[in-house]
């Protein structure tokens, strides 16, 4: 039977996907959802690469991989991609049209975490506590780890993270 709207179906004939049910009970239909799309085993389906519009690809890419002490970019035809560790490139691209913020977030270990904000603390970067910007010179502490926001040469909104959303339910 299916349920109308606003109606939850029961937990035992919730739909699944990929055959993985939600291990949390206890969340709201949007907590399920997030969590069944966060945490599904794909197989073989992965983000492999974006491209960052940029006004300086060779400032982007230097200050992304300098922060985060990753490789020095390479160059691919247009691009100058930096890579990171579940083999996703950034593919920074010069644009001369308007840039429109985008949101990049990294997960990243306790200990690149220290490094990383070590970074942005040493450089004088602005930094967050929120996505939004309201609350400078803070972390936050959400799902039991760090995360904080800050912004690329071109005004992207970038957010290193310890733990993935949700990770604490
Ligand atoms: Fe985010």
């Amino acid at each position: 039977m299916t349920p109308g709207p606003g109606k939850l179906p029961p937990a035992s004939s919730a739909p699944t996907v990929m055959g993985v049910v939600s291990r949390h009970p206890g969340q709201s239909h949007w907590e399920k959802d997030y969590d069944r799309c966060a945490r599904q085993d794909v197989m073989t389906i992965e983000l492999n690469h974006t491209i960052v519009h940029s006004r300086d690809k060779r400032a982007a890419a230097a200050f992304l991989a300098g922060l985060f002490g990753l490789p020095n970019p390479v160059a691919w035809g247009p691009f100058l991609a930096v890579g990171v560790a579940n083999q996703v490139t950034l593919d920074f691209y010069d644009s001369d049209a308007e840039i429109a913020s985008q949101h990049y977030c990294f997960l990243v270990g306790e200990d690149e975490f220290d490094q990383i904000f070590g970074r942005i603390q040493a450089q004088g970067i602005p930094h967050w506590a929120d996505p939004g910007h309201d609350k400078p010179d803070e972390i936050n502490t959400h799902d039991g780890g760090r995360g904080v926001y800050f912004d690329d040469p071109s005004g992207h909104n970038l957010e290193i993270i310890t733990r993935p959303y949700g990770d604490s339910r």
